[in-house]
């Protein structure tokens, strides 16, 4: 009963302020702004910024555990070489070469992705700041760099033989065809030294499957779970990690929705709302001093692929539409960095498009190019047309140019 009276409670408040409350009548500056993907943080520290989090009281950060999806994906691998010990070691040497395509050195996910395999495969050293090393190596050979070392694993001997942050010329990170190109090279140098190819995305990993690995049958891991990694799987991709988008492009668009209602930001999260949508308890976790939500990770391998296959299917627990009388239609800026990043904009854009319907929310995308964020900020010129914010930046130490513009 005393929960009725609360839910009762909350839609005469949510009534209330959806007549109230147009773009036009509330500062910017007071308006719901959510990060995603990218953590407002220092690029060199990993610290987060936390002015940049709690912009107002209705600002949040939606990701997902960056630590935990990588401590699964190097776990898989290692799994993987030592289910397969009879056959990986290519040229019989007794080292398992590998080589690691890096997204972006400054990003939290990908240094920690970066990490979590060489922590996994025992090629980790550690840093002057007590951290695991995440430096590319350029080429390692030899086994002489400093930014790593020798790991063993069962009676083999692991090395990291090269890796690289996959940039292209303009200044794009996590870029496909910059890997594309670089297993080419790493192949044509290190040819049957490499026994798995390990990258930290699946856009990459991709590129480097389809260029080299898959004809050598040489296995391949990612990251993200997109579609076609996922179908991959049945022709020798070696395995990647769903980092739960379904839930991400939901908590994206939900925490904006609940600070537009003037409800409790845990309906329909940890809450179910009037419609039943409640997500998981074991699909994420939300840490108050970072006001950040984390989806978390599940590995995607040739046991299970089969349940991973349509990255862009939206969660069955929170895919019931709201009520258009008691949740008005609401404005909403998106931006995605840039239009080229295979996972967003093969799995994370799709998904959201299906949720910013059930959530009765007018999306507009807007598309980076994923190198000046300014050609994204310069798209922000009218913030007093939207409800809210949510928001993909180029880079990560830039949260202050867009609530710069959310403060005038
Ligand atoms: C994804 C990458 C993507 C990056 C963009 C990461 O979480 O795994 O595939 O390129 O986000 O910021």
């Amino acid at each position: 009963m005393k929960k009725m009276i609360a839910i009762a409670t909350a839609f005469t408040l949510a009534a209330t302020l959806g007549c109230v409350a147009n773009a036009d009548e509330v500062a910017n500056a007071d308006k719901p702004v959510v990060w995603f993907n990218r953590q407002p943080s220092n690029s060199t520290t990993g610290e987060l910024d936390m002015d940049a989090l709690s912009f107002n009281d209705k600002t949040y950060y939606v990701g997902f555990d960056a630590n935990q999806g990588a401590e699964l994906q190097g776990q898989m691998i290692a799994d993987y070489i030592t289910a397969h010990a009879d056959t990986i070691d290519r040229n019989g040497d007794g080292v398992i070469g590998y080589v690691l395509a890096i997204g972006d050195v400054g990003h939290n996910d990908s240094v920690a992705r970066t990490r979590g395999v060489r922590k996994a495969l025992g090629t980790a050293v550690e840093g002057a700041d007590g951290q695991i090393d995440s430096n590319p190596v350029g080429t390692n050979v030899d086994g002489s760099s400093a930014d790593v070392q020798d790991g063993k694993l069962g009676d083999f001997t692991v090395r990291e033989l090269a890796s690289q942050e996959m940039k292209n010329s303009a200044g794009a990170t996590w870029d496909a065809a910059t890997a594309g190109n670089a297993i080419s090279t790493w192949a044509s140098s290190l040819g049957d030294q490499i026994d798995v190819v390990i990258s930290n995305n699946d856009g990459m990993g991709m590129a480097m499957f389809n260029g080299w690995s898959k004809d050598q049958g040489v296995p391949t891991f990612g990251y993200d779970a997109n579609s076609d990694a996922v179908a991959a799987i049945a022709d020798g991709y070696g395995g990647t990690i769903s980092q739960h988008t379904d839930v991400q492009a939901y908590l994206t668009l939900r925490v904006l929705r609940n600070c537009l209602d003037g409800v409790d930001i845990d309906t329909g999260i940890g809450t179910a709302d009037e419609a039943g949508n409640v997500l998981p308890s074991d699909s994420y976790k939300y840490v108050d001093e970072e006001r950040s939500y984390y989806a978390l990770n599940v590995a995607v391998t040739a046991d299970n692929y089969q349940d991973f296959t349509d990255a862009t299917r939206t969660l069955p627990d929170v895919s019931n539409q709201l009520d258009a009388d008691k949740y008005p239609t609401k404005n909403i800026w998106l931006d995605i960095y840039n239009s080229a990043d295979n996972f967003l904009g093969a799995t994370y854009q799709p998904l959201l498009q299906n949720y910013d319907d059930l959530l009765n929310l007018n999306v507009e995308y807007i598309a980076g190019d994923g190198q000046t964020e300014s050609n994204i900020t310069n798209r922000l010129g009218n913030p007093g047309q939207y409800d809210g914010f949510a928001i993909n930046m180029v880079k990560t130490d830039n949260a202050a140019s867009y609530t710069a513009i959310l403060s005038q």
